[in-house]
């Protein structure tokens, strides 16, 4: 089975509701198993219902290499979309060897300077003012920010009510959102999954005696796909 109980455990045994879970596809480990459910589900509905991605349409996912960014470009790709994925240096082979048609290495290069368009911009970074970001996206393009990052007084929601703001008048779609865990979504990731078309990228494994040094690497900000915590 994989799903999720609640956020914020880390514990050997966890009850939780039976339509919390779907039955784990044969080709994942346990391992992969525990990573999909909420950085999966959050890719899912990001692309699908707030990006309404499809085919042909150009997507860029930035923060391609973190836990959310490594299911999204699998997930664009498997939409139909032309991806770009926007990591650093070290990420960039992987995010291509995970299909990226494009990878940016935001050490290098500025998505927003480059004078390319995207129908849809995933943005887990949110590095980026949302002006600059909204000069990469199409006359009609979705910008979906991610981070929840905003201004000194009321932090994420600045983000997110500018976001909302800006919508009403502009044909670019501003597109904050909260990821629902729900057990359809648990089913359509596993359906992906086991036709071989998502993998999730396990960076690293702690065993639970370890769950502090796990968080705080996850808290870095840096990790290459999921860190999972093992019993
Ligand atoms: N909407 C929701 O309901 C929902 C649900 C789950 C998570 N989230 C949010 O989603 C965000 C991403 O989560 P995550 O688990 O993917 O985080 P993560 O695993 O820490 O990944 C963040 C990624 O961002 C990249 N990055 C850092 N600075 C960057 C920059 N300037 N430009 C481009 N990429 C940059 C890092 O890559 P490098 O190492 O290459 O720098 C890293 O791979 C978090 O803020 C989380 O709170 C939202």
């Amino acid at each position: 089975m994989f799903g999720w109980c609640t956020t914020g455990v880390l514990a050997e045994y966890a009850c939780a509701e039976q339509d919390n879970f779907a039955s784990k596809p044969a080709n994942l480990s346990f391992e992969q198993a525990a990573a999909v459910s909420v950085s999966g589900t959050t890719a899912l509905q990001a692309l699908r219902d707030q990006g309404e991605v499809r085919r042909g349409q150009k997507v860029l996912i930035v923060g391609a290499s973190g836990g959310v960014g490594t299911f999204a470009v699998q997930i664009a790709r498997s939409l139909g979309a032309e991806v770009t994925g926007v990591c650093s240096t070290r990420n960039v082979d992987m995010v291509r060897s995970i299909g990226a048609d494009h990878v940016i290495d935001y050490t290098k290069e500025d998505f927003t300077q480059s004078g390319q368009r995207y129908d849809v911009i995933f943005d887990n970074a949110e590095a980026h003012s949302l002006s600059e970001c909204r000069r990469a996206l199409a006359p009609k393009g979705t910008y979906i920010p991610n981070r929840g990052s905003g201004g000194r007084w009321i932090g994420p929601l600045g983000r997110i009510a500018k976001a909302r703001f800006l919508s009403l008048f502009s044909r670019q779609k501003l597109r904050p959102f909260l990821s629902r865990e729900n057990r359809d979504d648990l089913l359509a990731l596993a359906e992906l999954i086991a036709a071989g078309k998502l993998t999730p990228v396990i960076d690293r494994a702690y065993p639970l005696s370890q769950a502090a040094e796990a968080l705080r690497y996850v808290g870095e900000g840096h990790t290459q796909g999921k860190v999972v915590v093992t019993v």
